[in-house]
């Protein structure tokens, strides 16, 4: 649905379950007066306006949990992806580009032994730890109040860009995470680091990623989410070194239609004068 479209559909209705590219702001809440619930169906809501829905006491949802394991293993089928080269050996052998074996052919980097850097130690964070010892891999994460108190190995967010042998995003967007990767922190980054980003776009500086990879000042990245989606930076399209996937983390048959009926179960629960299931913190409740 178009902008142009859910502002003229929204009106009279009393909740919203829109998708991640609706953008739901003051404009389109006051589209209907008896909005009560706008129930997203995603874990991430930097879609939604909150302060707008607190004011206007519109409780907002999200579908949390029910992404967790297949947001986790689609970030190790990146992290696997990028550091074993799968997707440029798939793009040798159809085009054609595979002469054969070789010793030292697409020679790709082990996942054994190294350090896995996990930013945002949430439910996602913390299920793509729980996988690192099956690979043989230690996780960190990177230090916030939440962590240490889950008992979790921390360290400070610039020793984990120092040390991590492949690192992992999982925090929301925010003012304090959009461009946490910038140029900066990409330049702190092991020669040999792999970057892979689930969360959202904005977190990572396309720009500087692009340049960090040109001046092989990272190994590789691997990115599920971008800054304006679908667009992706020029630069990043023409590199090797970044595997690419279209945000689909979550996009199992099984997450999905989950993810689908929580929003579904939110907005009846509301609509029926009962509790959120999984209320956002910060809107109205
Ligand atoms: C989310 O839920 O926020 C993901 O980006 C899509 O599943």
């Amino acid at each position: 649905m178009s902008r142009a479209e859910l502002i003229a559909r929204i009106a009279g209705k009393d909740a919203l379950i829109c998708l991640l590219t609706d953008t739901v702001d003051a404009e389109v809440m006051d589209a209907s007066p008896s909005l009560s619930i706008v129930a997203n169906i995603a874990v991430g809501y930097d879609n939604v306006d909150l302060d707008a829905a607190r004011k206007r006491g519109i409780i907002v949802t999200n579908t949390p949990d029910v992404l967790t394991e297949a947001t986790a293993e689609f970030t190790w089928a990146l992290i696997l992806g990028v550091a074993r080269r799968v997707v440029e050996g798939d793009r040798a052998v159809r085009s054609g580009g595979w002469k054969g074996w070789a010793l030292d052919y697409l020679l790709g980097t082990e996942l054994r032994g190294k350090q896995l850097g996990i930013v945002g130690a949430g439910r996602i964070g913390s299920a793509v730890a729980a996988k690192a010892p099956a690979f043989g891999m230690h996780a960190v994460f990177a230090h916030h109040p939440s962590v240490s108190a889950l008992g979790l190995k921390t360290m400070s967010f610039d020793e984990l860009l120092v040390t991590s042998d492949v690192i992992s995003l999982h925090a929301p967007l925010t003012t304090a995470t959009r461009h946490l990767i910038d140029k900066r922190a990409l330049a702190r980054m092991k020669r040999s680091a792999l970057l892979v980003n689930t969360a959202r776009g904005a977190i990572v500086d396309e720009a500087a990623l692009a340049w960090a990879l040109q001046e092989h000042l990272i190994a590789g990245a691997a990115l599920d989410v971008y800054e304006r989606e679908p667009a992706v930076h020029q630069d990043l399209l023409k590199l090797d070194t970044v595997l690419l996937a279209p945000h689909i983390g979550s996009a199992t048959r099984e997450t999905r239609t989950a993810m689908a009926e929580l929003a579904v179960r939110n907005v009846l629960a509301v609509l029926s004068g009962g509790e959120p299931l999984t209320p956002v913190a910060g809107a109205a409740a």
